[in-house]
């Protein structure tokens, strides 16, 4: 009946996430917050762990891209599951070995790593940088030199797919800032740079076609160029790849009328492409790697707000004011991103009313959902916004000097704070 299975309604007609009263957990924890739930994160990491077991004997890896929530608690429950870490910035990699993640566990991405991070990648030991570029190629083969290392990468590969997604999360088309293009040459350039580079071993390949993507068709598409141009590197190069990272880009659904491919789906015909089309190609079956992001939160999230001022603007709309906004949730002001919002206390009752569901800053964008079904709503009630698990908190600012929200995690029931409250103190922490 929701969008995400780890949401229910109770005997009181209140919504409840993980078996936890949301009313109760706004009363404990406050408002604005996020909640997520446990089990339901677990369940998501073991679906895509047993799809490669399953559809490809198991010679693969997921690596949770970790963009989507960071914090030490969500690694550490990752690393638990068998997981690996998609690790984007320097900040990303303090924050999973802070949480006692292996540095071999991590996979160091990003379009323009700095130098200080490529130091800090390198002395760290991360399992894989994937290269994105062959300036990066050359700082990174000089950093590890410097440290007496040899770094394992892959290289960034766009394999020039159009998937149908928002253009601001859409990465696999050539002209993207990600990657170095198969058509132009670059691609074969970064393979004969990286071959030679020392203190540097190429593994083999990395593409990502974009995030929030429905369909399985561009998925399988990538696949196919990808042990493509494994065969034609191999035939230009003598350079055979043995590993192939997939990248993440599984779409959830928001809206209950969003009808995502199941993970497992998603394995078992993708899986089939790769065997395929190595078998035609007569290369080996590469070890493959996905990276998941939202699909492993999303759903598993949703943020509780109180509703302050109600403004009904006769024949125009009705503004419901709530106590966050784009500060903890910027994905409408950024991709008119869909959410379906309950009223937590009536989450049973129909949705008779449509409201414009206002944040709190001084600015008119400053929007959760414009013209969205709710059941009747007034100031002191407690409204959610459901599947808020992925891309919010990790894309939350300070805008307006308002403390972020806590993230509380749900295990059966029980709930407990792993991410606290800014203070106001936080705020200044770093002003002189
Ligand atoms: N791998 C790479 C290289 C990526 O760039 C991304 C996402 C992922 C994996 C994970 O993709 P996912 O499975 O989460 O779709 N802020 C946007 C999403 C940006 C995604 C960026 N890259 C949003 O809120 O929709």
């Amino acid at each position: 009946m929701f969008v995400s299975d780890c949401i229910s309604v109770n005997e009181k007609g209140h919504l409840t996430i993980g078996g936890a009263d949301t009313l109760e957990l706004a009363a404990q924890f406050g408002t604005p917050c996020y909640v997520m739930d446990e089990q339901q994160i677990r369940k998501n990491c073991r679906a895509f762990v047993n799809s490669i077991k399953e559809n490809y004997d198991g010679n693969g890896l997921v690596n949770y891209a970790s963009k989507a929530l960071c914090c030490k608690e969500m690694c550490r429950i990752a690393a638990e599951e068998g997981l690996g870490l998609d690790v984007v910035s320097g900040g990303e990699i303090y924050t999973a070995l802070s949480a006692g993640v292996a540095a071999e566990k991590l996979n160091f991405h990003g379009n323009n790593k700095t130098l200080d991070e490529l130091h800090y990648a390198v002395k760290a030991g991360v399992g894989r940088v994937i290269v994105d570029n062959l300036e990066e190629l050359n700082a990174l083969s000089r950093i590890a030199a410097e440290n007496g290392k040899t770094v394992d990468i892959l290289l960034r590969i766009k394999p020039g797919i159009d998937a149908h997604t928002h253009e601001f999360i859409r990465t696999g088309q050539i002209d993207s800032k990600f990657g170095l293009a198969i058509e132009t040459g670059e691609a074969l350039q970064g393979i004969q740079a990286a071959l030679q580079a020392e203190a540097i071993c190429l593994k083999g390949y990395h593409c990502h076609i974009g995030s929030q993507i429905f369909d399985v068709e561009p998925f399988e598409h990538a696949a196919q160029v990808m042990i493509g141009f494994i065969a034609d590197m191999k035939a230009q190069t003598g350079y055979e790849a043995e590993e192939l990272d997939l990248g993440g880009g599984f779409g959830i659904k928001y809206r209950t009328d969003d009808n995502p491919i199941a993970f497992e789906e998603y394995m078992a015909r993708v899986a089939a492409v790769l065997k395929q089309e190595c078998a035609a190609r007569q290369v080996k079956t590469p070890f493959i790697s996905i990276e998941p992001g939202r699909s492993i939160v999303g759903s598993a999230g949703l943020t509780l707000y109180t509703v302050g001022a109600v403004k009904t603007i006769p024949d125009v709309r009705t503004y419901v004011s709530i106590d966050g906004g784009m500060g903890d949730n910027p994905r409408y002001i950024l991709y008119q991103a869909e959410y379906e919002i309950l009223n937590a206390a009536r989450a049973n009752e129909p949705k008779t009313q449509v409201v414009t569901l206002a944040g709190r800053c001084c600015e008119s964008g400053d929007l959760i959902q414009e013209n969205a079904p709710i059941q009747p709503v007034a100031a002191g009630d407690i409204v959610a916004v459901l599947s808020t698990g992925a891309y919010n908190y990790s894309m939350a600012s300070n805008y307006n000097r308002i403390p972020r929200p806590p993230v509380v995690l749900v295990d059966r029931g029980q709930a407990r704070v792993i991410v606290r409250r800014e203070t106001y103190e936080d705020l200044v922490k770093n002003d002189i």
